[in-house]
């Protein structure tokens, strides 16, 4: 027993459980998802497993995206990235839905699933239909040889290696930034951005796991926050743009470990509905870093602040305004905007996983729920 147990701590690699050392293990599964696919200082991204379709990509109408869960949420932030850079109609769509409802699909349409597993039923099912419609289905999983890769016409592996919690924080990730990859491929294909601005962002991206490194340097700062609102009872999360989807996420990891209840809204929706839950129990969690929607973000933080609401802010490093409105800031590196969902994620799993651990949650395994859910 001794030796299983050792085994086991082995296995977590000295952490305490599965979550954190995937967590811990994004600097290197998100250079690993990058690794021979983008070369900055020529301003090019290759893609081996689409590379078949790239003529194929000038010509399609749309794209759809299915999925579901985590891998749904990595899903909307593709689809602000792709529209942005692709300038190509993205619609995302929960992989059980669209199964069901008689969906409108062309032979110009490129349907795109996302799946850590590789194995979820609705997900498959998803792709079976708009195959037999016509479309070209592309598969962004993890698990290689997975059954959904063997269904698709071509895809990209995200490499994050194996993910035994069961909340998921390296797969999120790794689907992001392969999502950002296909953007600028898509954009390159269609000529929809210069070899300039390539070299630009991909320089950028390049310097993204490090800069998740310096984000993971917040852990402690977290713990403390999650000690402070390890008994709440439901939590907010807010976000505009691409952060929207990160708000989602962090919603989700809140409630599946830790069992609070956790809303994630876009910022501005708030007053149609979440304003009326706030008070003073409430924490709401912004994603309030510097990018096109900041000062907007801005005035959400104070509308939440004259309801006695207490707010937990993601900033930008260096940021002032906000660390003088927020109770507590949790600082990221500046980066592009297109990459924030990248760095502002991390804190989120961070203050799941601390909250859950406090609250003697079953971290790795939560109530309930499943890895990989192969039944609809
Ligand atoms: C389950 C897992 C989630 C995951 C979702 C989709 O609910 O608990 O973490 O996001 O399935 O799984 P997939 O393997 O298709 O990404």
């Amino acid at each position: 027993q001794e030796l299983e147990l050792k085994l086991e701590m082995l296995e977590k690699g000295g952490y305490d459980h599965f979550m954190m050392k995937e967590i811990y293990e994004q600097p290197r599964s998100i250079r690993d998802c990058m690794r021979g696919r983008i070369y900055p200082q020529k301003g090019l991204v290759q893609l081996g497993g689409i590379k078949d379709y790239a003529d194929k990509l000038k010509n399609i109408d749309r794209i759809i995206i299915v999925a579901c869960g985590t891998s749904w949420h990595a899903g909307l932030v593709g689809e602000y990235l792709i529209e942005e850079y692709a300038r190509v109609p993205v619609e995302v769509e929960y992989a059980s839905e669209f199964r069901y409802r008689n969906p409108i699909i062309t032979d110009k349409d490129l349907v795109i699933a996302i799946s850590q597993s590789g194995e979820t039923a609705d997900t498959m099912a998803a792709i079976e239909l708009a195959k037999e419609r016509g479309a070209t289905i592309f598969g962004i999983c993890n698990v290689v040889g997975a059954s959904i890769p063997r269904l698709t016409h071509a895809g990209v592996y995200t490499h994050a290696g194996p993910e035994i919690g069961v909340a998921s924080t390296k797969a999120f990730t790794a689907q992001v930034t392969i999502l950002t990859l296909i953007a600028f491929y898509v954009a390159q294909q269609r000529g929809t951005i210069t070899e300039a601005k390539l070299v630009e962002y991909l320089t950028e991206l390049d310097s993204i796991p490090a800069l998740v490194e310096q984000t993971l340097k917040a852990n402690e700062q977290i713990k403390i926050i999650a000690e402070r609102f390890k008994d709440s009872a439901n939590c907010l999360f807010l976000g505009r743009g691409s952060s929207f989807p990160v708000a989602l996420e962090g919603a989700l990891k809140l409630k599946e470990i830790s069992y609070i209840h956790a809303e994630g809204y876009p910022a501005a929706e708030m007053k149609h509905g979440p304003i009326a839950l706030i008070d003073a129990d409430m924490p709401v969690v912004f994603i309030a870093t510097q990018n096109s929607s900041y000062e907007k973000v801005i005035s959400n933080i104070q509308e939440v602040k004259a309801r006695g609401g207490h707010v937990i802010a993601i900033v930008s490093e260096g940021d002032t305004t906000v660390k003088d409105m927020a109770e507590y800031v949790v600082e990221i590196p500046q980066t592009a905007e297109a990459f924030v969902p990248l760095l502002a994620t991390i804190p989120l799993q961070l203050l799941a996983y601390h909250i859950a651990v406090m609250r003697g949650c079953n971290v790795d395994q939560p109530r309930n729920l499943a890895k990989s859910v192969t039944v609809e």
